[in-house]
């Protein structure tokens, strides 16, 4: 159905794609896998028009094609959900579902009624209840991926690609999502489909490619590789390294009877959070588990000021921080790593070097000189560390692979040193060699005094990563679950609040 051959892309100081052949057939799940930085979104956004390559034939439908904008794949029949949620943050969900093919009435203007009524209807096909007439951004980043996943499969596509779609979602949506996906391979269309979570590629995919620096290193079957194979090749190494690697997990051990380093008191937010308390101890790591809208967030921000708060105080080693300002929280040691990185974090405009150092900049400056060479040893630390793959400390983050852009905001927070660090999805769009390197990284810091909140939409790091699970439902906390109780079982019931040893199984 779409087919490339010989593509190259490069961009200044990276050969991001050398002589790549892909196609993806009618009725097939192709998965794209690969180290971040390999190539995968630049293959993408070649496929769709965003970028145009140096060298290569794009084929669709078995005619040469190349298009010049996204808009020109789409109305081609390609639909692609961009790692990057690229819809219009400002206008309404309904809006941004139709964009450029709203329903018009008899003037010609936008009907919004009936726009209203059916962006209604395929949210809720969905799953999703949401004021459909409310701004974009008031929603969460999984549920504005939702919108970007009805927005894909509304319109009649024969190809649909989708670029980390489920980085935000929670296993509710997930399993939506694949209901989706199976439901567009029996119609025929072709999915192309990039994530770094192994299970799920093993669950929906059937047919595998693999790149490495912008390289094909293998494709065929996905059923021919099992996953330790498949992730050697990705990361270009034995076996036997990966099995170790694998073995990664946040283990650090910790005193029970130690004061909490933060207290969270009574923390309420009118129609989001309602008295919610939780405490972590040096060296601890705490999870907050919860759907999408339970309040995960809204806890992370209002413990990091972020987020004014009604009631309730935070408290980090017994001195309660003034409330509501994100700087009284960074001086009292808390870090937040916010879950939007596109709205919240990352500038893309600045270079690596300085979107590492923002935070940091004012421990770093004397008499409001900065110590460069300070600044140059951290940045090289954590590159290193994070293995942020760039072509230099001095190259713009707004050029780096998605995932490369998470390990710089994530050093941007570490490197302060924090006594508190705040985490909502740390390794989202992370591929699964660096994963295992921030969980060591956050095992090391913990094993430091360090105390931890992880929000992790992935159970399985939720749950292996967490020595305690705090869970909340519509902005209160309902169950907290400790050492062995830390399971999927015991967690997927109380996060559908569903009393334990209840009569349902
Ligand atoms: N606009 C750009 N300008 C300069 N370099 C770029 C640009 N876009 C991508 N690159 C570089 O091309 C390479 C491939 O990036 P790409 O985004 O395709 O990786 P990816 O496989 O999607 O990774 P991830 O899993 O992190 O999303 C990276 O080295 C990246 O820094
Ligand atoms: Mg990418």
């Amino acid at each position: 159905m779409l087919s490339v051959s010989h593509l190259s892309k490069t961009f200044p100081g990276v050969r991001a794609l050398s002589d790549v052949d892909f196609t993806a057939r009618a009725g097939e799940v192709h998965a794209l896998v690969g180290e971040n930085g390999a190539g995968k979104s630049t293959l993408i956004k070649v496929l769709t028009g965003v970028y145009r390559p140096d060298a290569g034939e794009v084929t669709y439908d078995g005619e040469p094609v190349r298009f010049s904008t996204p808009l020109q794949a789409q109305q081609a029949g390609i639909s692609t959900i961009y790692q990057e949620v690229n819809l219009v943050p400002l206008m309404s969900v309904a809006r941004n579902l139709f964009l450029g093919r709203e329903p018009l009435g008899r003037l010609g203007l936008i009907d919004f009624r009936r726009m209203h009524r059916e962006a209604d209807e395929a949210l809720r096909g969905l799953g999703i209840r949401v004021d459909v007439r409310r701004p974009l951004r008031e929603l969460g980043v999984g549920a504005q991926q939702m919108v970007a996943l009805a927005r894909a499969v509304a319109v009649d596509a024969r190809v649909v690609i989708m670029d980390e779609p489920t980085s935000s979602l929670e296993p509710r949506e997930v399993k939506t999502l694949f209901g989706v996906i199976r439901m567009l391979r029996e119609r025929g269309v072709a999915v192309v489909y990039v994530s770094h979570r192994m299970d799920e590629l093993y669950e929906i995919c059937d047919t595998v490619t693999v790149l490495r620096d912008g390289r094909v290193v293998h494709t065929g079957p996905l059923a021919d590789l099992d996953r330790l194979r498949l992730v050697a090749m990705m990361l270009g190494r034995e076996i036997g390294e990966v099995r170790e690697e694998g073995m990664t997990k946040f283990t650090g051990s910790h005193d029970t009877e130690a004061e909490p380093i933060l207290r969270a008191e009574g923390l309420t937010v009118s129609h989001r959070l309602s008295d919610v308390s939780l405490a972590v101890r040096p060296g601890e790591v705490v999870g907050l588990g919860g759907l999408l809208g339970s309040g995960r967030s809204e806890t992370a921000k209002a413990i990091a000021g972020a987020l004014p708060t009604d009631a309730g105080r935070v408290v980090v080693a017994g001195v309660p921080v003034r409330s509501g300002s994100t700087a009284a929280a960074i001086r009292a040691g808390i870090s937040l790593l916010p879950e939007d990185r596109k709205a919240e974090g990352i500038v893309p405009g600045l270079s690596v070097r300085e979107n590492i150092a923002l935070a940091a900049l004012p421990a770093l400056s004397r008499f409001g000189l900065v110590d460069d060479t300070r600044v140059d040893r951290i940045v090289e630390t954590f590159m290193k560390r994070l293995r942020i793959k760039a072509a230099g400390p001095h190259q713009k983050v707004g050029e780096l692979s998605g995932g490369n852009q998470q390990k710089v905001l994530l050093a941007r927070w570490l490197a302060l040193h924090p006594k508190v660090l705040l985490l909502d999805e740390p390794t989202r769009g992370i591929d699964v060699g660096a994963k295992a390197e921030v969980q060591a990284l956050i095992d090391e810091l913990a094993d430091d005094g360090l105390a931890v909140l992880l929000i992790s939409s992935d159970t399985e790091e939720l749950i292996e990563g967490s020595d305690r699970v705090v869970v909340l439902k519509d902005g209160v906390v309902v169950r907290e679950l400790t050492g062995d109780a830390v399971t999927e079982d015991a967690l997927m019931r109380a996060i559908a609040a569903v009393p334990a040893g209840g009569s349902d199984d």
